[in-house]
């Protein structure tokens, strides 16, 4: 099956593949949404039922919730987990500090809640996710559908006094219909461009009324485990300042997620 993936699909897949293994029994992980996390979901199922791994899963959107049942995982929601030893998922764009663009699969509002109430939060990407400075990925912003139009003006409005390229924006869609969450809001993808202050930007527009979430991380993942298509996989730890590599061989992904597609 692995001479079937793309290089991209090799590298969420090995790097989902080592992240699984930090996670040890009796941990409450928050199991992220993606098609890199779904590798995720997916190895720690098959860990559940080869290995006896017994784990609590909160999952941070509805797809990732089925896909953890299906395979195995115990689920529970964050208030009944209360806190979590370990929130695993992947990301947009990341940077040198570990600062994240996140939201393209329409969950960063349960991403981010879930993996602030997580003891460490580790990031799972391609190599092709790295950036030097975030914002070529539309930055999605969460808002409620009662007067979006309104919001999003007040958004640009905002955006014109920031340290960024563009300021346009455009609301989600699903289809000829708006895109909605897993809450019931809207999404708006701001295309900024380059956002030279990533930090002011998280604060600012969660200022605007109207306004749920954006998908700026700052200062909450910890770790980022990059995959790379040639199954080489580095684990660059932002507080230790260490860097691990390693390589997957073919053998072990070969039997692993046969029937899988997100
Ligand atoms: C969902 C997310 C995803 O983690 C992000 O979009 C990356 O997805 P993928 O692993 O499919 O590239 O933030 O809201």
């Amino acid at each position: 099956m692995t001479a079937d993936l793309s290089p991209i699909d090799t590298a969420k897949y090995v790097a989902a593949y080592r992240a699984a293994d930090m996670v040890e029994n009796g941990m409450r992980v928050g199991l992220g949404t993606g098609s890199t996390a779904a590798w995720l979901v997916r190895r720690l199922g098959e860990r559940v039922q080869q290995e006896g791994l017994r784990i609590k899963g909160v999952p941070t959107s509805t797809r990732t919730a089925q896909l953890a049942r299906e395979v195995g995982i115990e689920v529970v929601s964050l208030d009944q987990a209360g806190w979590l030893d370990l929130t695993i998922d992947g990301a947009d764009e990341f940077d040198g500090d570990l600062n994240l663009i996140k939201g393209g699969g329409g969950a960063h509002l349960q991403e981010k809640i879930v993996a602030t109430a997580s003891d460490q939060m580790v990031v799972i990407a391609d190599a092709g996710k790295e950036v030097e400075t975030l914002g070529a990925f539309p930055l999605p912003v969460e808002v409620i559908p009662f007067g979006w139009q309104t919001t999003r003006t007040l958004i640009e409005e905002v955006l014109d006094t920031m340290d960024v390229l563009g300021t346009n924006s455009a609301l989600r869609m699903n289809g000829e219909a708006p895109f909605v969450t897993d809450e019931g809001n809207h999404i708006l993808d701001l295309h900024l461009q380059r956002i030279g202050n990533a930090r002011q930007m998280a604060l600012v527009l969660n200022q605007v009324p109207g306004v749920v979430e954006n998908g700026l991380f700052v200062d909450i993942c910890d770790k980022v485990v990059v995959g790379y298509g040639d199954g080489r996989v580095e684990l660059r730890d932002i507080n230790a300042g260490t860097v691990e590599l390693d390589q997957f061989l073919g053998g072990a992904k070969d039997n692993l997620f046969s029937d899988f597609s997100d």
